[in-house]
Protein backbone atom coordinates (compact mmCIF):
# COMPACT_ATOMS: atom_id res chain seq x y z
CA UNK A 1 0.00 0.00 0.00
CA UNK A 2 1.36 3.52 -0.81
CA UNK A 3 2.73 5.36 2.02
CA UNK A 4 0.52 8.92 3.23
CA UNK A 5 2.35 11.64 1.64
CA UNK A 6 2.21 15.01 2.50
CA UNK A 7 1.47 18.39 0.60
CA UNK A 8 1.42 21.71 1.17
CA UNK A 9 -1.08 23.86 0.15
CA UNK A 10 -1.46 27.56 0.49
CA UNK A 11 -4.50 28.76 2.38
CA UNK A 12 -5.10 32.03 0.32
CA UNK A 13 -4.75 30.55 -3.24
CA UNK A 14 -4.61 27.06 -3.33
CA UNK A 15 -1.11 26.89 -4.47
CA UNK A 16 0.63 22.84 -3.45
CA UNK A 17 3.84 22.70 -3.44
CA UNK A 18 5.66 19.81 -1.99
CA UNK A 19 7.85 21.41 0.60
CA UNK A 20 6.90 24.15 2.89
CA UNK A 21 8.09 27.05 1.74
CA UNK A 22 7.22 30.86 3.23
CA UNK A 23 5.82 32.69 0.41
CA UNK A 24 3.77 31.64 -2.04
CA UNK A 25 5.26 31.73 -6.07
CA UNK A 26 1.90 32.32 -7.07
CA UNK A 27 -0.22 34.43 -4.86
CA UNK A 28 2.97 35.92 -2.66
CA UNK A 29 1.43 35.68 0.24
CA UNK A 30 3.41 35.11 3.61
CA UNK A 31 3.13 31.88 5.65
CA UNK A 32 0.16 30.72 3.95
CA UNK A 33 1.32 27.27 3.08
CA UNK A 34 -0.07 24.25 5.44
CA UNK A 35 -0.18 21.00 5.52
CA UNK A 36 -2.21 18.43 4.34
CA UNK A 37 -2.69 14.59 3.11
CA UNK A 38 -2.90 14.13 -0.21
CA UNK A 39 -5.42 12.17 -1.31
CA UNK A 40 -4.49 8.83 -0.85
CA UNK A 41 -6.15 7.43 -4.90
CA UNK A 42 -6.88 9.26 -7.70
CA UNK A 43 -10.10 11.34 -8.28
CA UNK A 44 -12.98 9.60 -9.04
CA UNK A 45 -14.02 8.33 -12.05
CA UNK A 46 -10.51 8.53 -13.21
CA UNK A 47 -9.27 4.65 -13.34
CA UNK A 48 -12.98 3.82 -14.20
CA UNK A 49 -13.20 2.62 -18.04
CA UNK A 50 -16.97 3.65 -18.00
CA UNK A 51 -17.84 4.47 -21.09
CA UNK A 52 -19.81 8.24 -21.54
CA UNK A 53 -20.53 8.22 -25.20
CA UNK A 54 -20.06 11.61 -27.09
CA UNK A 55 -23.88 13.13 -28.35
CA UNK A 56 -24.47 15.06 -31.11
CA UNK A 57 -24.49 18.98 -29.94
CA UNK A 58 -27.53 19.40 -31.94
CA UNK A 59 -29.96 16.51 -30.42
CA UNK A 60 -29.25 17.86 -27.24
CA UNK A 61 -32.33 18.65 -25.43
CA UNK A 62 -33.19 21.49 -23.94
CA UNK A 63 -35.48 20.29 -21.20
CA UNK A 64 -33.43 21.24 -18.27
CA UNK A 65 -33.63 24.85 -19.30
CA UNK A 66 -37.37 24.66 -19.35
CA UNK A 67 -37.79 22.90 -15.99
CA UNK A 68 -36.13 26.27 -14.56
CA UNK A 69 -38.06 26.57 -11.13
CA UNK A 70 -38.89 29.68 -9.67
CA UNK A 71 -37.17 30.70 -5.87
CA UNK A 72 -40.65 32.06 -5.05
CA UNK A 73 -38.50 35.40 -4.61
CA UNK A 74 -38.06 37.46 -7.59
CA UNK A 75 -34.99 39.42 -6.79
CA UNK A 76 -33.26 36.10 -6.30
CA UNK A 77 -35.01 34.95 -9.83
CA UNK A 78 -33.59 37.77 -11.13
CA UNK A 79 -30.02 37.21 -10.03
CA UNK A 80 -30.18 33.46 -11.24
CA UNK A 81 -31.09 34.74 -14.65
CA UNK A 82 -34.66 33.56 -14.19
CA UNK A 83 -35.03 31.07 -11.67
CA UNK A 84 -32.63 27.78 -10.53
CA UNK A 85 -31.99 24.92 -12.96
CA UNK A 86 -32.10 21.00 -11.62
CA UNK A 87 -28.53 19.61 -11.23
CA UNK A 88 -27.62 23.45 -11.12
CA UNK A 89 -24.66 24.16 -8.25
CA UNK A 90 -24.74 27.80 -6.87
CA UNK A 91 -22.40 29.47 -4.73
CA UNK A 92 -23.56 31.94 -2.04
CA UNK A 93 -20.90 34.51 -0.28
CA UNK A 94 -21.16 37.49 1.59
CA UNK A 95 -19.80 38.35 5.14
CA UNK A 96 -20.75 36.57 8.29
CA UNK A 97 -24.11 38.03 9.38
CA UNK A 98 -25.69 39.70 5.86
CA UNK A 99 -28.31 37.26 5.50
CA UNK A 100 -26.72 34.28 3.63
CA UNK A 101 -29.21 31.96 5.89
CA UNK A 102 -31.96 33.85 6.08
CA UNK A 103 -32.52 33.96 2.19
CA UNK A 104 -31.62 30.17 1.88
CA UNK A 105 -34.10 29.30 4.30
CA UNK A 106 -36.92 31.19 2.65
CA UNK A 107 -35.98 29.64 -0.49
CA UNK A 108 -36.41 26.18 0.87
CA UNK A 109 -39.64 27.16 2.55
CA UNK A 110 -41.10 28.37 -0.80
CA UNK A 111 -40.15 25.68 -2.74
CA UNK A 112 -41.29 23.04 0.64
CA UNK A 113 -44.47 24.66 0.23
CA UNK A 114 -45.32 22.78 -3.28
CA UNK A 115 -44.77 19.86 -1.33
CA UNK A 116 -41.72 18.60 -2.35
CA UNK A 117 -39.38 17.51 -0.59
CA UNK A 118 -36.13 20.04 0.67
CA UNK A 119 -33.32 19.56 2.77
CA UNK A 120 -31.14 22.01 4.78
CA UNK A 121 -27.81 21.21 6.03
CA UNK A 122 -26.57 23.14 8.86
CA UNK A 123 -23.06 22.83 10.22
CA UNK A 124 -22.95 25.82 12.22
CA UNK A 125 -26.36 25.81 13.52
CA UNK A 126 -28.72 23.44 15.57
CA UNK A 127 -31.86 22.28 14.53
CA UNK A 128 -33.16 24.02 17.62
CA UNK A 129 -31.16 27.26 16.60
CA UNK A 130 -32.79 26.77 12.95
CA UNK A 131 -36.35 26.07 14.39
CA UNK A 132 -36.31 29.83 16.02
CA UNK A 133 -35.12 31.76 12.76
CA UNK A 134 -37.79 29.99 10.63
CA UNK A 135 -40.94 30.79 12.77
CA UNK A 136 -39.61 34.37 12.03
CA UNK A 137 -39.97 33.97 8.61
CA UNK A 138 -43.47 32.69 8.54
CA UNK A 139 -45.59 29.09 8.28
CA UNK A 140 -42.94 25.68 8.26
CA UNK A 141 -44.07 23.55 5.43
CA UNK A 142 -44.04 19.70 6.19
CA UNK A 143 -41.14 18.84 3.92
CA UNK A 144 -39.06 20.89 5.02
CA UNK A 145 -36.07 18.86 6.00
CA UNK A 146 -32.79 19.98 8.67
CA UNK A 147 -29.05 18.02 9.10
CA UNK A 148 -27.13 18.92 11.68
CA UNK A 149 -24.17 17.26 10.20
CA UNK A 150 -20.73 18.12 9.19
CA UNK A 151 -19.16 15.11 7.46
CA UNK A 152 -20.05 15.18 3.75
CA UNK A 153 -20.24 11.40 3.86
CA UNK A 154 -23.42 10.84 5.71
CA UNK A 155 -24.76 13.91 4.40
CA UNK A 156 -25.08 12.16 1.56
CA UNK A 157 -25.88 9.23 2.86
CA UNK A 158 -29.00 11.26 4.64
CA UNK A 159 -29.73 12.50 0.78
CA UNK A 160 -30.20 8.55 0.10
CA UNK A 161 -33.20 8.28 2.24
CA UNK A 162 -35.14 11.61 1.75
CA UNK A 163 -34.46 12.07 -2.51
CA UNK A 164 -34.17 15.85 -1.68
CA UNK A 165 -35.38 18.32 -5.01
CA UNK A 166 -33.42 21.20 -3.73
CA UNK A 167 -30.58 21.06 -0.65
CA UNK A 168 -28.54 23.89 0.78
CA UNK A 169 -25.15 23.38 2.24
CA UNK A 170 -24.70 25.76 5.08
CA UNK A 171 -21.71 26.77 5.16
CA UNK A 172 -18.68 25.48 3.22
CA UNK A 173 -16.18 25.74 5.64
CA UNK A 174 -17.85 23.65 8.23
CA UNK A 175 -18.16 20.49 6.08
CA UNK A 176 -15.64 18.19 5.69
CA UNK A 177 -15.04 15.01 3.78
CA UNK A 178 -13.48 11.70 5.65
CA UNK A 179 -10.59 11.29 2.93
CA UNK A 180 -8.90 14.55 3.60
CA UNK A 181 -6.82 14.80 7.08
CA UNK A 182 -6.99 18.56 7.16
CA UNK A 183 -9.39 20.32 9.31
CA UNK A 184 -12.78 21.62 8.15
CA UNK A 185 -12.34 25.37 6.58
CA UNK A 186 -9.01 24.75 4.71
CA UNK A 187 -8.34 25.21 1.15
CA UNK A 188 -8.28 21.40 0.75
CA UNK A 189 -11.13 20.13 2.68
CA UNK A 190 -13.43 23.45 0.94
CA UNK A 191 -12.44 22.65 -2.57
CA UNK A 192 -13.24 18.70 -2.30
CA UNK A 193 -16.21 19.07 -0.44
CA UNK A 194 -17.55 21.34 -3.20
CA UNK A 195 -16.37 19.16 -5.79
CA UNK A 196 -18.15 16.23 -3.89
CA UNK A 197 -21.52 18.48 -3.77
CA UNK A 198 -21.18 19.29 -7.90
CA UNK A 199 -21.14 16.01 -8.51
CA UNK A 200 -23.96 14.70 -6.12
CA UNK A 201 -26.11 17.60 -7.66
CA UNK A 202 -25.29 16.96 -11.45
CA UNK A 203 -25.72 13.13 -10.65
CA UNK A 204 -29.25 13.35 -9.07
CA UNK A 205 -30.36 16.56 -10.96
CA UNK A 206 -30.75 18.21 -7.34
CA UNK A 207 -30.68 21.57 -7.39
CA UNK A 208 -27.74 22.68 -4.58
CA UNK A 209 -26.47 25.92 -2.62
CA UNK A 210 -23.60 26.23 -0.65
CA UNK A 211 -22.97 28.92 1.22
CA UNK A 212 -19.52 30.40 1.53
CA UNK A 213 -18.14 33.15 4.37
CA UNK A 214 -16.14 35.42 2.69
CA UNK A 215 -13.23 36.86 4.68
CA UNK A 216 -12.41 40.40 5.26
CA UNK A 217 -9.84 39.89 2.51
CA UNK A 218 -13.00 39.54 -0.05
CA UNK A 219 -12.34 35.95 -0.49
CA UNK A 220 -14.25 32.90 0.15
CA UNK A 221 -12.63 30.40 2.66
CA UNK A 222 -9.92 32.23 2.32
CA UNK A 223 -9.35 32.30 -1.16
CA UNK A 224 -12.11 31.99 -4.38
CA UNK A 225 -11.30 28.42 -4.84
CA UNK A 226 -14.65 27.88 -5.45
CA UNK A 227 -16.13 30.07 -8.49
CA UNK A 228 -14.55 28.28 -11.05
CA UNK A 229 -16.10 25.12 -10.35
CA UNK A 230 -19.90 25.97 -9.43
CA UNK A 231 -22.37 26.88 -12.15
CA UNK A 232 -23.35 30.48 -10.64
CA UNK A 233 -21.86 32.56 -7.53
CA UNK A 234 -23.82 35.31 -5.98
CA UNK A 235 -22.71 37.87 -3.76
CA UNK A 236 -24.40 39.33 -0.75
CA UNK A 237 -23.27 43.28 -0.44
CA UNK A 238 -24.32 45.99 1.48
CA UNK A 239 -23.50 47.49 4.89
CA UNK A 240 -24.62 45.30 7.83
CA UNK A 241 -25.79 49.11 9.75
CA UNK A 242 -28.07 49.31 7.17
CA UNK A 243 -31.28 46.99 6.11
CA UNK A 244 -30.67 47.10 2.08
CA UNK A 245 -28.55 44.16 0.76
CA UNK A 246 -27.66 43.91 -2.57
CA UNK A 247 -27.06 40.14 -4.70
CA UNK A 248 -24.93 40.59 -7.20
CA UNK A 249 -23.94 37.54 -9.52
CA UNK A 250 -20.28 37.70 -10.76
CA UNK A 251 -20.77 34.11 -12.59
CA UNK A 252 -23.51 32.24 -14.18
CA UNK A 253 -23.04 29.29 -16.58
CA UNK A 254 -27.26 29.23 -16.87
CA UNK A 255 -27.88 33.28 -17.97
CA UNK A 256 -26.40 36.71 -17.73
CA UNK A 257 -23.99 38.00 -14.99
CA UNK A 258 -24.06 41.38 -13.20
CA UNK A 259 -27.67 41.05 -12.81
CA UNK A 260 -28.25 42.03 -9.55
CA UNK A 261 -31.39 41.50 -6.79
CA UNK A 262 -32.20 44.52 -4.30
CA UNK A 263 -33.54 43.21 -0.78
CA UNK A 264 -34.34 45.19 2.16
CA UNK A 265 -33.84 42.99 6.01
CA UNK A 266 -37.06 43.15 8.03
CA UNK A 267 -37.96 41.74 10.88
CA UNK A 268 -39.47 38.96 8.99
CA UNK A 269 -37.04 38.19 6.68
CA UNK A 270 -35.34 39.39 3.44
CA UNK A 271 -38.10 41.18 1.53
CA UNK A 272 -37.59 41.71 -2.37
CA UNK A 273 -37.54 45.50 -3.39
CA UNK A 274 -38.63 45.94 -6.91
CA UNK A 275 -37.90 49.95 -6.95
CA UNK A 276 -34.15 50.19 -5.79
CA UNK A 277 -34.02 54.10 -6.73
CA UNK A 278 -36.69 54.64 -4.52
CA UNK A 279 -34.99 52.85 -2.10
CA UNK A 280 -31.63 54.08 -2.71
CA UNK A 281 -32.26 57.59 -3.14
CA UNK A 282 -34.57 57.96 0.28
CA UNK A 283 -32.88 60.35 2.94
CA UNK A 284 -30.77 61.86 0.48
CA UNK A 285 -29.47 65.19 0.88
CA UNK A 286 -30.54 67.05 -2.18
CA UNK A 287 -28.90 70.63 -2.01
CA UNK A 288 -26.27 69.77 -0.25
CA UNK A 289 -22.65 70.45 -1.86
CA UNK A 290 -20.83 67.46 -2.27
CA UNK A 291 -23.98 65.17 -3.45
CA UNK A 292 -24.60 63.91 -7.14
CA UNK A 293 -27.54 61.68 -8.31
CA UNK A 294 -26.59 58.93 -10.76
CA UNK A 295 -28.36 56.45 -12.82
CA UNK A 296 -26.31 53.50 -12.93
CA UNK A 297 -27.01 50.23 -15.10
CA UNK A 298 -26.90 47.31 -12.95
CA UNK A 299 -27.68 44.69 -15.64
CA UNK A 300 -30.53 45.48 -17.43
CA UNK A 301 -31.98 47.86 -15.00
CA UNK A 302 -31.32 51.34 -14.21
CA UNK A 303 -30.75 52.77 -10.58
CA UNK A 304 -30.46 56.09 -8.68
CA UNK A 305 -27.86 56.08 -6.26
CA UNK A 306 -26.50 59.33 -4.09
CA UNK A 307 -22.89 59.73 -4.36
CA UNK A 308 -21.09 61.97 -1.57
CA UNK A 309 -17.71 63.32 -1.67
CA UNK A 310 -15.89 65.42 0.57
CA UNK A 311 -12.30 67.33 0.40
CA UNK A 312 -11.16 68.29 4.03
CA UNK A 313 -8.40 70.27 4.84
CA UNK A 314 -5.44 67.54 5.58
CA UNK A 315 -3.15 68.12 8.38
CA UNK A 316 -0.98 64.80 7.11
CA UNK A 317 1.62 64.20 4.85
CA UNK A 318 -0.27 61.94 2.90
CA UNK A 319 -3.75 63.34 2.58
CA UNK A 320 -5.88 60.42 2.81
CA UNK A 321 -7.64 59.07 -0.27
CA UNK A 322 -10.96 57.00 0.47
CA UNK A 323 -13.06 55.67 -2.05
CA UNK A 324 -16.56 53.31 -0.54
CA UNK A 325 -18.33 51.62 -3.03
CA UNK A 326 -16.02 52.94 -6.02
CA UNK A 327 -12.69 51.63 -7.38
CA UNK A 328 -10.08 53.49 -5.70
CA UNK A 329 -7.73 53.85 -8.52
CA UNK A 330 -10.27 55.28 -10.47
CA UNK A 331 -10.84 57.66 -8.37
CA UNK A 332 -7.15 58.52 -8.09
CA UNK A 333 -6.95 59.05 -11.92
CA UNK A 334 -10.29 61.41 -11.57
CA UNK A 335 -8.42 63.11 -9.16
CA UNK A 336 -5.33 63.84 -11.40
CA UNK A 337 -7.84 64.70 -13.95
CA UNK A 338 -9.34 67.49 -12.11
CA UNK A 339 -6.23 69.10 -11.11
CA UNK A 340 -4.90 68.89 -14.64
CA UNK A 341 -7.81 70.13 -16.55
CA UNK A 342 -9.84 72.33 -13.87
CA UNK A 343 -7.14 73.74 -11.84
CA UNK A 344 -8.64 72.17 -8.53
CA UNK A 345 -5.58 71.78 -6.05
CA UNK A 346 -6.41 68.66 -4.24
CA UNK A 347 -2.88 67.71 -2.73
CA UNK A 348 -3.58 69.24 0.62
CA UNK A 349 -7.02 67.69 1.16
CA UNK A 350 -8.31 64.25 2.44
CA UNK A 351 -10.52 63.01 -0.01
CA UNK A 352 -13.55 60.62 0.69
CA UNK A 353 -15.78 59.54 -1.98
CA UNK A 354 -18.93 57.21 -0.54
CA UNK A 355 -21.68 55.65 -2.51
CA UNK A 356 -24.57 55.48 -0.24
CA UNK A 357 -26.75 52.59 0.35
CA UNK A 358 -23.70 50.40 0.06
CA UNK A 359 -24.31 49.58 -3.44
CA UNK A 360 -20.55 48.84 -5.14
CA UNK A 361 -20.46 51.03 -8.82
CA UNK A 362 -18.25 49.36 -11.12
CA UNK A 363 -19.07 51.59 -14.22
CA UNK A 364 -17.02 54.09 -16.17
CA UNK A 365 -20.91 55.91 -16.08
CA UNK A 366 -20.03 57.21 -12.68
CA UNK A 367 -16.88 59.19 -13.46
CA UNK A 368 -18.43 62.53 -14.00
CA UNK A 369 -20.59 61.96 -11.14
CA UNK A 370 -17.83 61.26 -8.50
CA UNK A 371 -15.72 64.55 -10.47
CA UNK A 372 -18.77 66.99 -10.37
CA UNK A 373 -19.59 65.94 -6.15
CA UNK A 374 -15.98 66.09 -5.52
CA UNK A 375 -16.11 69.85 -7.26
CA UNK A 376 -18.81 70.36 -5.29
CA UNK A 377 -17.56 69.98 -2.44
CA UNK A 378 -14.38 71.92 -2.90
CA UNK A 379 -16.30 75.00 -4.25
CA UNK A 380 -19.05 74.61 -1.23
CA UNK A 381 -21.55 75.04 -3.93
CA UNK A 382 -24.32 72.46 -4.39
CA UNK A 383 -25.17 70.54 -7.48
CA UNK A 384 -28.82 71.81 -8.48
CA UNK A 385 -31.72 70.05 -6.85
CA UNK A 386 -33.20 67.20 -9.02
CA UNK A 387 -30.09 66.69 -10.93
CA UNK A 388 -28.68 63.19 -12.47
CA UNK A 389 -24.66 63.18 -13.54
CA UNK A 390 -23.13 60.57 -15.88
CA UNK A 391 -20.57 60.20 -18.54
CA UNK A 392 -16.96 58.83 -18.81
CA UNK A 393 -13.68 60.77 -18.26
CA UNK A 394 -11.27 60.35 -19.93
CA UNK A 395 -7.40 61.06 -19.33
CA UNK A 396 -7.14 64.06 -21.53
CA UNK A 397 -10.60 65.23 -19.98
CA UNK A 398 -13.00 64.32 -22.68
CA UNK A 399 -16.17 63.22 -21.48
CA UNK A 400 -17.38 60.21 -23.53
CA UNK A 401 -20.75 58.76 -23.90
CA UNK A 402 -21.56 55.41 -22.10
CA UNK A 403 -24.61 52.96 -22.64
CA UNK A 404 -27.94 53.03 -22.06
CA UNK A 405 -28.19 56.78 -21.69
CA UNK A 406 -31.98 56.64 -22.53
CA UNK A 407 -32.85 53.87 -20.02
CA UNK A 408 -30.55 56.00 -17.61
CA UNK A 409 -32.80 59.26 -18.09
CA UNK A 410 -35.80 57.53 -18.23
CA UNK A 411 -35.65 56.32 -14.81
CA UNK A 412 -34.66 59.77 -13.72
CA UNK A 413 -37.92 61.68 -15.10
CA UNK A 414 -39.53 58.45 -13.14
CA UNK A 415 -38.39 60.05 -10.33
CA UNK A 416 -39.00 63.53 -10.43
CA UNK A 417 -35.37 64.32 -11.69
CA UNK A 418 -35.85 67.97 -13.64
CA UNK A 419 -32.63 68.03 -15.02
CA UNK A 420 -29.40 65.78 -16.57
CA UNK A 421 -25.72 66.92 -17.29
CA UNK A 422 -24.77 64.03 -19.66
CA UNK A 423 -21.96 63.46 -22.49
CA UNK A 424 -22.65 65.20 -25.84
CA UNK A 425 -23.74 62.66 -28.35
CA UNK A 426 -21.95 62.44 -32.07
CA UNK A 427 -24.31 61.07 -34.69
CA UNK A 428 -27.55 59.79 -34.01
CA UNK A 429 -29.39 61.13 -31.11
CA UNK A 430 -31.60 59.34 -28.34
CA UNK A 431 -34.90 59.55 -27.33
CA UNK A 432 -35.09 62.38 -24.76
CA UNK A 433 -37.24 62.35 -21.41
CA UNK A 434 -40.31 65.27 -22.39
CA UNK A 435 -39.71 68.39 -19.48
CA UNK A 436 -36.05 67.35 -18.65
CA UNK A 437 -34.07 69.97 -19.00
CA UNK A 438 -30.64 68.55 -20.66
CA UNK A 439 -27.24 69.80 -20.64
CA UNK A 440 -24.61 67.55 -22.32
CA UNK A 441 -20.78 68.66 -22.47
CA UNK A 442 -17.88 67.00 -24.17
CA UNK A 443 -15.30 68.21 -22.09
CA UNK A 444 -14.54 68.24 -17.68
CA UNK A 445 -14.14 72.28 -18.36
CA UNK A 446 -17.98 72.26 -18.88
CA UNK A 447 -18.29 71.25 -15.46
CA UNK A 448 -16.99 74.39 -14.14
CA UNK A 449 -19.91 76.39 -15.95
CA UNK A 450 -22.21 73.59 -14.73
CA UNK A 451 -21.78 74.76 -10.88
P1 LIG B 1 -27.98 35.49 8.77
O1 LIG B 1 -28.90 34.98 7.73
O2 LIG B 1 -27.77 34.63 9.96
O3 LIG B 1 -26.58 35.87 8.17
P2 LIG B 1 -25.42 34.92 7.59
O4 LIG B 1 -25.99 33.56 7.41
O5 LIG B 1 -25.03 35.60 6.32
O6 LIG B 1 -24.31 34.95 8.57
O7 LIG B 1 -28.53 36.93 9.17
C1 LIG B 1 -28.33 37.38 10.41
C2 LIG B 1 -28.84 38.77 10.64
O8 LIG B 1 -30.10 39.03 10.05
C3 LIG B 1 -29.01 38.92 12.11
O9 LIG B 1 -28.29 40.09 12.47
C4 LIG B 1 -30.46 39.06 12.34
C5 LIG B 1 -30.99 39.53 11.04
N1 LIG B 1 -32.36 39.05 10.76
C6 LIG B 1 -33.39 39.95 10.58
O10 LIG B 1 -33.19 41.17 10.68
N2 LIG B 1 -34.65 39.50 10.28
C7 LIG B 1 -34.92 38.18 10.16
O11 LIG B 1 -36.08 37.80 9.88
C8 LIG B 1 -33.85 37.25 10.35
C9 LIG B 1 -34.10 35.77 10.23
C10 LIG B 1 -32.59 37.73 10.64
MG1 LIG C 1 -25.42 31.81 8.45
Amino acid sequence: MARTRSIFVCQECGHVSPKWVGQCPECGSWHSFAEETAPSRGRKGVNTVEATRPVALGEVSLEQEWARCSTGITELDRALGGGMIPGGLVLLGGEPGIGKSTLILQVLRNIAESGAQVLYVSGEESAFQLKMRAERLGHIPPSLYVLAETEIEGIFASCDTLSPRLVAFDSVQTLATREISSAPGSVGQVREVAARIMQFSKERAVTSFIVGHVTKEGAIAGPRVLEHLVDTVLYFEGERSSNLRVLRAVKNRFGPTHEIGVFEMRETGLAPVENPSDIFLSGSAPGMPGSVVIPCIEGTRPILVEIQALAAHSYLAMPRRTAIGIDSSRMALLIAIMERHLGVQLYDRDVFVNVVGGLKIGETAADLAVMAALLSSVKERPVPEGTVIFGEVGLTGEVRPVGKMDLRLKEAARLGMGNALIPRMKGAGIALPEGMEIRSIDHVTGLLEFL
